[in-house]
């Protein structure tokens, strides 16, 4: 389906997933290989982050498969090891308030206690640096901080540990335009450096231009479209172009 069969870090396989009459995932076929950035797009509610906790296995697929790495992620041991792997910058960022800056960024190594929290403490600024924020930040709590350094800190989160994947939820929602281009660079640098797989969801196309390599858009349980970012003003899809446009008028209905 598209350049990412060769090698694969993640498949969706024919996955379905309802929530009692609501139909959400029905076939839904996605593919992510290593050093990919994959950007899924669709309307409010249509299933983008149901699929990623999917994936994750914070949510039960009802049918089809899930693969990583080659292997099918069918329970708890392999859920586990996706987890391991894997980097997530969950939709709002998150943080948890009464926990400050560097004890949200270094939170799985402070609770796995493979680290003293000296040394966690020690690698959390590191990473804070990597987002440019610097260590006087370290000690403070989240809503100190403005929203673009709060989606900096939760970006921080999401790689201190070296992921060879990374699912970022929204990463741009709710900061102004200058802003969440700067948190879109952060993560393509980022996200490069590591050399990691990458799963973005928006609704902004400026964001999916700036971090895409391939995109893909959910309608009504499936993927519609999937293709290099440069194929998406010319893609002869009449729902990508209504979404690219932001059109009222076309086959996507708004969700009213
Ligand atoms: N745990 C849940 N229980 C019931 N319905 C859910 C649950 N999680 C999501 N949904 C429903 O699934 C649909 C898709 O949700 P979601 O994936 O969050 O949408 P989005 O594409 O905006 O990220 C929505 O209608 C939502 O209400
Ligand atoms: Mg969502």
């Amino acid at each position: 389906m598209t350049q990412s069969a060769n090698n694969p870090i993640l498949e969706l396989r024919d996955v379905v997933k309802s929530f009692g009459s609501k139909h959400i995932l029905q076939g839904l076929n996605l593919s992510v290989s290593r050093g990919e950035s994959l950007v899924i797009i669709g309307g409010s509610g249509t299933g983008k982050s149901v699929s990623l906790k999917c994936a994750l296995g914070l949510l039960k697929h009802d049918a089809g498969e899930i693969v990583f790495d080659g292997k099918p992620v069918k329970d708890q041991k392999s859920v586990e090891d996706v987890r391991e792997r894997t980097g997530m910058l969950f939709q709002g960022g998150a943080l948890f308030d009464s926990l400050k800056i560097w004890e949200n960024v270094a939170f799985t190594k402070i609770n796995t206690g493979k680290v003293s929290r000296k040394i966690a403490k020690q690698e959390a600024i590191e990473t804070l640096a990597k987002v440019r924020l610097g260590a006087s930040v370290a000690d403070q709590y989240p809503s100190e901080l403005s929203g673009g350094m709060q989606k900096r800190v939760a970006l921080a989160r999401a790689i201190i540990d070296k992921p060879e994947m990374i699912f970022f939820d929204e990463p741009t929602t709710g900061l102004d335009p200058i802003t969440a281009d700067a948190v879109n660079d952060l993560i393509v640098e980022q996200v490069k450096a590591l050399g990691a797989a990458a799963v973005t969801i928006t609704h902004d196309m400026a964001s999916v231009r700036k971090i895409a390599d391939t995109v893909a858009m959910l309608y009504e349980g499936k993927i519609i479209w999937c293709g290099p970012v440069d194929r998406l003003d010319d893609s002869g899809n009449e729902y990508i172009d209504q979404f690219v446009h932001g059109r009222a008028q076309g086959p996507i209905q708004p969700a009213m």
